[in-house]
C-alpha cells in the first residue's frame, strides 16, 4: 500500500482580539457555536490523529475514541497510556512520532490550545481553520498563537510561517461567526 502524505490541519475559533479562552482560562459561551461544533467534530472524527494539548484534552475528553496524542511536559518522551498517547517534544521529535503513529501518513488535526497551536507553527500547517466570533473581546485571555499581540494578529501570524488566505465561509449570520481557509502557499 502506498503511503500517505502527512496533512496537518489546525482548527480554531477565536474572539476579535485573537483569544481562544478568557482571562480565567475558559472558553466562554460567546466562542461556541453549533455550526463551527458541528464541523469540527467532524473534521476531528475524520482525522487520522488528533494532538491536543493537556488542558485542552482534559477539557475535551475524548468520547469517541480518536487516535489522540497529549501535549505535556509531564511525558516520559512518547508513552502510550490508557486514554491516549502522551507525548513531550522535548524528548521526542515530531517525525518520531509520525513514524511510531502515523507510519501510513495520513490528516492530523491540531485542536489546541496555544502549547499546540505554536508547535505546529514550527513544524508547518497545511492548512489553518479559523474560525472568528465577530464581535467578542476577550481581554486578558489567552491568545491562539503565543506570538499574537499589539502587533501581529492571528492572520499576521499564519502569513509570518507561509500560509496564504484561501477561502471565508459565513458560518452562521446571525451569531457572527465566519470560518477562514488558510493554506501553505508553497509545497513543503
Ligand atoms: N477557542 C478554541 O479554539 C480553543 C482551542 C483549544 C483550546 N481552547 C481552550 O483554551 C484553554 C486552554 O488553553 P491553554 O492554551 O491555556 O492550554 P493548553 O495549551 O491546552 O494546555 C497547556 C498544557 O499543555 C502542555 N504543553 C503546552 N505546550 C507544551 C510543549 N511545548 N511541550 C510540552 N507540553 C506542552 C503543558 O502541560 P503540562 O502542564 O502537563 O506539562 C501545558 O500546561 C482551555 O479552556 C481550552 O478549552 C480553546
Amino acid at each position: 500500500m502506498s503511503k500517505k502524505p502527512i496533512e496537518i490541519h489546525g482548527y480554531a475559533i477565536v474572539s476579535d482580539d485573537d483569544r481562544i479562552a478568557g482571562a480565567d482560562g475558559l472558553i466562554p459561551p460567546s466562542l461556541r457555536n453549533d455550526k463551527d461544533w458541528e464541523q469540527y467534530q467532524a473534521a476531528l472524527a475524520r482525522s487520522d490523529l488528533v494532538v491536543f494539548a493537556r488542558v485542552s484534552h482534559e477539557n475535551e475528553p475524548n468520547t469517541r475514541g480518536d487516535p489522540r496524542v497529549v501535549l505535556s511536559r509531564e511525558a516520559k518522551g512518547l508513552e502510550r497510556r490508557a486514554d491516549a498517547w502522551w507525548w513531550n517534544p522535548a524528548d521526542v521529535n515530531w517525525s518520531e512520532v509520525v513514524e511510531r503513529i502515523l507510519p501510513d501518513g495520513g490528516e492530523v488535526a491540531a485542536p489546541g490550545g496555544q502549547g499546540v497551536f505554536d508547535l505546529f507553527l514550527a513544524i508547518g500547517y497545511d492548512v489553518f481553520h479559523l474560525a472568528r466570533a465577530r464581535g467578542v473581546r476577550l481581554p486578558g485571555g489567552r491568545a491562539v498563537f503565543s506570538e499574537c499581540g499589539e502587533t501581529l494578529s492571528a492572520e499576521g501570524v499564519l502569513t509570518k510561517y507561509g500560509l496564504r488566505h484561501a477561502e471565508r465561509i459565513e458560518l452562521d449570520a446571525t451569531q457572527q461567526v465566519e470560518m477562514n481557509i488558510w493554506r501553505r502557499a508553497s509545497a513543503r
